[in-house]
């Protein structure tokens, strides 16, 4: 038996990825290992979204090199979109690199790690591993990809560069992991794919495929991660609407509240469609938890467009939001514009939305002070000896004094403070 140590970086999609990766080795004899000190194959499991997440990747690749010096036949790789993206260039930079592997080449692993070729970054139309029943860690949520790549090619981002064309896994082999997931005890499901709610199979589209999972018996709660609010589909808001188990929560990406900048990202909707498509989202799931994503100094943002971005968050007061600053990535379209906005301004900007959220969020929090939330157990809370955490049906993170529930149980607690981002149980 050989010992295989993943560290998997960037989004919950890679993070299934690595259960894949798992795998697909366990069939060759490789057992997973949580201590890389002995590993004899160490794999990171990449992003590329911004410049940020490669850089501490090569650090990290940097650093690694201690292990190959003191046990010379371990195997350092590289997978995800970073190895897509750099493909021979990460052979150059690291040579202590052994093996490059892109997300649609892990059924491959095996011969790369006989050494043989070093590099397998081929994209693949067809790869969704829907046969593959991933190794997962015990827990109460599970992550199902039913959809990879992504078709959009928003000027900003590199995903669809990185990942290839969108496709879906067969509805059939969905349910099927949905089945399989419940009777290992999982109580939540989560859909995952680069744009979700575009899920094709035949006849089946995401809204039915929701309802499809809804009818699983077994299954608490189901959630999705990220749709794209142009593909935001009556089908999909109706089983929202009506499948009990759906959350009413919806991570739903705006990246910004001007319309001249959306343009320019070629996100396929103005700032009133969004608006409107909040409304009838809103109408649809009473008390709907939103968040989103939100990019500042895209080239050329103005003041007036910040203010624009800012006033849109002020109409929909989303729960959360993931604030970035761009980043400018080889490869697409906004990679060959000039920056327009200074990384002072952009540090400037970034820090007034994340500052107007964090008002936001506690408001919002303070408003379910005195109610009662049912909470899914996750364990123990990370920051408070004695206390148990889990996640409301809106996704918020609240704690409560250990009752003795177990995992996976659903608890009622009264919520008697909170913060920003975490609802606080008496
Ligand atoms: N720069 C900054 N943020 C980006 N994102 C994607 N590409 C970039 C980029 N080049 C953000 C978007 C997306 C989230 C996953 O990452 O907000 O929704
Ligand atoms: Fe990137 Fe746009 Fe595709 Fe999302 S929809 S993965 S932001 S190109």
């Amino acid at each position: 038996m050989k010992k295989l140590y993943i560290q998997t970086y960037g989004c919950q999609m890679n993070q299934y990825d690595s259960e894949k990766i798992a795998q697909v080795l366990a069939r060759k004899d490789y057992v997973q290992t949580d201590r890389i000190d002995n590993a004899d194959v160490i794999l990171l499991n990449t992003c590329a979204i911004r410049e940020h997440a490669e850089e501490r990747i090569y650090g990290r690749l940097g650093a690694l090199a201690q292990h190959k010096v003191r046990r010379p036949h371990v195997q350092i790789g590289l997978a995800g979109c970073m190895a897509q993206h750099f493909r021979d260039r990460l052979l150059d930079r690291s040579p202590h690199l052994d093996f490059v592997v892109g997300p649609d080449a892990y059924r491959r692993l095996p011969s790369l790690l006989r050494g043989d070729p070093f590099v397998d970054v081929r994209l693949d139309r067809e790869e969704t591993y829907a046969d593959l029943t991933p190794a997962r860690a015990g827990g109460v949520r599970a992550w199902i990809t039913i959809m990879r790549g992504c078709d959009k090619f928003c000027t900003f981002c590199i995903v669809p560069y990185v990942r290839g064309r969108e496709r879906s896994v067969p509805a059939g082999a969905v349910l099927e992991q949905v089945r399989a997931a419940v009777a290992q005890g999982h109580r939540e499901i989560v859909f995952l794919g680069q744009t979700v709610n575009a899920y094709r199979d035949g006849e089946t589209d995401f809204g039915a495929l929701l309802r499809a999972a809804d009818a699983v018996d077994g299954v608490a709660r189901i959630r999705f991660t990220s749709p794209h609010p142009s593909d935001m589909s009556e089908s999909a808001i109706e089983a929202m609407a009506t499948c009990a188990t759906v959350c009413p929560q919806l991570h739903l990406p705006v990246q910004s509240g001007s319309t001249s900048v959306l343009e320019r990202m070629e996100r396929g909707y103005t700032v009133e469609e969004y608006l409107r498509l909040v409304e009838r989202l809103r109408a649809a799931v009473p008390g709907l938890a939103l968040s989103t994503d939100i990019i500042v100094g895209f080239p050329g943002e103005t003041e007036d467009d910040i203010e624009a971005t800012l006033a849109l968050m002020r109409a929909v007061r989303f729960d959360s939001a993931f604030m970035f600053r761009y980043s400018r990535r080889d490869h697409t379209k906004a990679g060959k514009w000039d920056e327009t906005v200074s990384e002072e301004e952009k540090a400037q900007r970034l820090q007034a939305v994340i500052a107007q959220q964090e008002r936001i969020g506690a408001e919002i929090n303070t408003n379910l002070v005195g109610q009662e939330v049912d909470v899914l157990v996750e364990g123990p809370a990370r920051r408070r000896a004695g206390w148990l955490a889990g996640k409301t049906p809106h996704f918020k993170t609240t704690v409560f004094p250990d009752d003795g529930s177990a995992p996976g149980d659903i608890v009622r607690v009264r919520v008697a403070s909170s913060t920003a981002h975490t609802l606080v149980g008496g």
